[in-house]
């Protein structure tokens, strides 16, 4: 039998920025997704920092950028108005910018991510035998990287982030509505945060009830959850922790804790779709909050299925 002689391949790698033998169009993948990144962050910045229209009167919608809303003028709001921390040298008052912080950190610091701006964005390495600029290489083994080892700590809030979103995503299902039918709009405050001329006191406890509907906006918002569902249960760290921290499962479920193993394994199943599951949440997140965002500026309409 013939066996395999050893030979010596010279891998298409050229030397300084860019330089490559490659013929394929390896520039596509890191173009699309440095696209995809930076329309994100820049529309996710300017939606933050808006405080309005965040919400729609007359539903339970509330865009995922402003929940939990912990101060605001909304009916969604725990406590009403602005914290008394709020200084008046501060932007102008905006509830998503007191959580948006642990969902950004935890998708900057994911491991997906990093690949991904690391290549489309920073260009450092931009591809696979594509020659880059730099000289020496430590990796994330010193500053300032090594700090994105707190991916783990931000994963403990983005789990609770999942079922905030997904309690958000049922109740957008549930339409408060008077005795007559007519949806209930005795709100404080409209959406842009102004006061509300027609709010009546003395009717914002009058009775009214929930009938439950779906709407595009609706659907959407309960979308949204799965999709980061899926994507946070994929996460590379949940499964090193499910896992019961080991670095080899050698022999499989018998070489540990049965529970550890299963655990390990349906985050793997997750896992194995994590760039996809990474990038379908960005995009479902950010729909959301521009369809909240049109309906309550009247802009569109939402389209009710029942
Ligand atoms: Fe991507 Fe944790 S590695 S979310």
């Amino acid at each position: 039998m013939n066996q395999p002689s050893a030979t010596t391949a010279t891998l298409p790698q050229g030397t300084g920025f860019g330089a490559t033998m490659r013929k394929d169009n390896w520039w596509i993948g890191p173009i699309g997704i440095a696209s995809l990144l930076l329309a994100f962050l820049i529309y996710s910045t300017w939606a933050a920092f808006q405080g309005a229209f965040y919400w729609v009167p007359g539903t339970n919608y509330l865009s995922p950028f402003y929940s939990p809303e912990i101060w605001g003028n909304s009916p969604h709001a725990i406590i009403a108005g602005q914290p008394s921390f709020w200084q008046s040298w501060m932007p102008p008052f905006s509830a998503a910018l007191l959580i948006l912080g642990l969902p950004a950190g935890f998708r900057m610091t994911c491991y997906y991510y990093r690949k991904a701006y690391y290549r489309s964005i920073w260009l450092d390495p931009v591809a696979c035998a594509v020659g880059e600029s730099r000289k020496s290489y430590i990796g994330e083994s010193a500053l300032p990287l090594i700090l994105w080892n707190v991916h783990r700590y931000f994963l403990y809030a983005a789990i609770a982030f999942v079922f905030l979103l997904g309690y958000d995503g049922i109740i957008a299902h549930m339409f408060p509505v008077n005795a007559d039918g007519t949806p209930f709009v005795n709100v404080k405050y409209l959406a842009d945060g102004a006061a509300n001329p027609g709010f009546i006191e003395a009717n914002a406890t009058a009775p009214h009830h929930h009938v439950f509907g779906m709407s595009m906006v609706s659907l959407v918002l309960i979308l949204n959850p799965l999709m980061l569902a899926g994507y946070t249960f994929g996460c590379h760290s949940l499964r090193h922790i499910v896992g019961g921290r080991k670095d080899c499962f050698a022999g499989g479920e018998g070489s540990g804790n049965g529970l550890h193993f299963k655990a390990w394994s349906f985050v793997s199943l997750l896992n194995r779709h994590h760039a996809l599951f990474a990038m379908v949440s960005l995009v479902g997140v950010g729909l959301a909050d521009i369809l909240v965002r049109l309906v309550a500026m009247g802009k569109i309409s939402d389209f009710r299925f029942f």
